[in-house]
């Protein structure tokens, strides 16, 4: 996620920038830029990589003024590079603006902007609003970002400065966080608290709708309408390490809530007119028409996320899909031609087998389409079609949010190429696309009450062997959660396909064994019943994970997790959730280092 920062006050506003960029560093980036208001000009410089990039361009060329904005770029809509890089500004040079979101409607803003005469040199969504502004600016600063916020439409922070007002920051805020630091004769503005926290540890959170009039010597808040709001400081007692999280005790904490934000970022710029949308892709009929067989390519986590795609391309596509192992797929001599699509999956975009395979698919004639996290990645560069899903930076090593977003970035693409290929009638996608929308409000309600979770991980968190059991999609979704427990807890967790119990594994199941089944999947549900009766048979603690409403489950399970009822194929984004919280709170029991786990590593660009 970006990181923003702005000082306005009696010392060197580039001191605080950059000190404050530096502490917002752990939220991953890919370039770093800063603008200060130097009375007769405004020193810009920006920098694609590291901070130090940035700092050593600015060596022996600091800009004194008293005023200034900063940022740290995660890429969304353009690649990495000095130019895409906050502070973007408009055609003259009046006003600079850095930006943490996604402005949905920035396409057909910066066309009308661009029918007007107005000339962009970057490929981000945010430069149009500095463009805005000058359209907007008639001599009154606060009421053209007014007018600027409601023609924008999606999430954002925003921090503006103008060269004609150099005495102010006026701050926008909307689904994204921003702060405002109360220092002595100076006032420091950040998208989270661990920028300013060594300055000062009074603050304003902005709430949506916000906007912060901030002085050296005073801060005002308005509403949109521009009407005056009157906040309550937030005095902050963490400690820097703590205020990184958020407040969480562990990234992985954080990013776990952070699902249901990250799963609407990664929806809402696909959904228009109630149908699915991928101008990246445009695909058409005779594009999918030659497409015989499509594989999905990808390493741990995101192979899971694959055999979930898989479910939902053929039964939306009607086309066959095969997943596989990218450490397994170059070796075997794939069946790969012009007419195969391969889809690989990476968080990361780095890892290395998943490169290799896209190499190996490319070399074969396929068509390729990335499905990552990280814009700029080197999986993105090298498949001939990339979507994004917009989890922003994935910290903690045990992969979450990265999760939910490909699912359901995959659910948008098969239901695209449903609409496209006509496999799916229109009022059946609408209704998806409803129980689509409701995923972030049903995530945000299933981690709503965490206690009956932590307690089963107290309960059973120093078991030696858990397994996972499920049929269909419930199976998949097994395999996700024994991963969790396994990498982060370091108990031996195994999931399998719960009709396969009997051939072989049931001679595991013993008195004592915790066994989590998931049930959520109504096609074979009485078939997921008979499994779970036959490891209550053998004394297994059997905990399941089933959809509200099923009442009848309780009476054969020594604990039940009830999750909103939503499509079946949409209920894994919500079965995933417990299972991530009792790894997390297993780890917790144990003492484990739950966000850098034994062996592992974030990205694996070793073979
Ligand atoms: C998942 O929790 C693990 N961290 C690991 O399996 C990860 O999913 C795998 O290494 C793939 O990483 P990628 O998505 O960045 O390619």
């Amino acid at each position: 996620m970006c990181g923003i920062v702005g000082y306005i006050g009696g010392k060197r506003a580039i001191d605080f920038l950059l000190d404050g960029l530096t502490k917002l560093e752990y939220r991953g980036y890919d370039s770093a830029g800063v603008a200060v208001n130097c009375g007769d000009n405004i020193f810009v410089e920006k920098a694609v990589g590291r901070l130090d990039s940035l700092k050593q361009k600015l060596k022996n060329n600091l800009p004194l003024g008293n005023i200034g904005i900063g940022h740290t770029r995660w890429a969304t809509h353009g690649r990495p590079s000095d130019t895409n890089a906050h502070p973007h500004s408009d055609c003259h040079g009046k006003f600079f603006v850095v930006h943490n979101g996604i402005i949905e409607n920035y396409l057909k803003l910066k066309q009308d902007l661009t029918a007007k005469g107005h000339k962009f040199i970057s490929d981000t969504d945010t430069e149009v609003v500095a463009h805005l502004l000058e359209e907007s600016y008639h001599g009154d600063f606060l009421l053209a970002v007014r007018d600027v916020i409601s023609k924008i439409e999606g999430s954002y922070s925003l921090v503006f400065m103008s060269k004609e007002n150099p005495d102010v920051l006026i701050c926008a805020k909307q689904d994204n966080p921003l702060v405002v630091g109360i220092g002595e004769n100076e006032n420091f503005v950040a998208s989270d608290i661990p920028a300013i926290i060594s300055y000062t540890r009074k603050t304003y959170i902005l709430n949506d709708g916000e906007i912060a009039i901030v002085q050296k010597d005073s801060v005002q808040f308005v509403n949109r309408q521009g009407l005056p709001i009157n906040k309550k400081i937030f005095n902050v007692t963490w400690n820097a390490a703590a205020a990184e999280k958020g407040g969480y005790e562990h990234f992985m904490l954080k990013e776990i809530h952070e699902q249901p934000k990250a799963v609407r970022n990664t929806i809402s710029p696909h959904i228009k007119n109630n149908s699915i949308h991928f101008d990246e892709l445009n695909w058409n009929a005779d594009f999918l028409k030659n497409i015989d067989k499509i594989y999905i390519v990808a390493c741990g986590t995101a192979y899971h996320a694959g055999l979930v795609g898989k479910f939902y391309i053929e039964k939306l596509v009607r086309k066959l899909v095969e997943v596989d192992l990218a450490s397994e797929f170059r070796y075997r001599a794939p069946i790969v031609d012009e007419n195969t699509l391969v889809i690989v999956v990476s968080q990361s975009g780095e890892t290395s087998d998943t490169l290799a395979a896209l190499k190996e698919s490319k070399r074969l004639g396929a068509k390729t389409l990335a499905v990552t996290n990280v814009v700029g990645s080197s999986i993105a560069r090298e498949a001939e079609f990339v979507i994004h899903t917009a989890a922003g930076p994935e910290i903690a090593v045990a992969s979450t949010k990265a999760y939910t977003t490909q699912l359901i970035l995959m659910f948008m693409l098969a239901l695209y190429m449903a609409q496209i290929s006509k496999t799916v009638s229109d009022s059946d996608a609408e209704r998806l696309i409803e129980q689509l929308k409701k995923i972030p409000a049903q995530i945000s309600e299933t981690l709503s009450d965490v206690e009956p979770i932590k307690t089963f991980a107290q309960i059973y968190g120093f078991n030696d062997d858990v397994f996972y059991i499920g049929r269909s999609l419930d199976y998949c979704v097994a395999l996700e959660g024994a991963l969790k427990l396994k990498e982060i807890s370091y108990i031996h967790a195994e999931a399998y396909a719960a009709g396969e119990l009997k051939h072989g594994t049931l001679a595991l199941i013993v008195e004592g064994v915790p066994v989590i089944a998931l049930a959520t999947q109504k096609s074979v549900y009485e078939k997921t019943l008979s499994n779970i009766k036959e490891v209550k048979a053998r004394d297994a603690i059997v905990i399941g994970i089933a959809a509200e409403g099923d009442t009848s489950l309780s009476n054969y399970l020594d604990h039940v997790i009830f999750v909103p009822e939503t499509d079946e194929l949409l209920i894994p984004l919500l079965a995933v959730v417990p299972l991530q919280l009792l790894a997390y709170y297993a780890a917790i029991t144990r003492g484990c280092d739950v966000d850098k786990p034994r062996n592992l590593a974030k990205s694996v660009t070793v073979e």
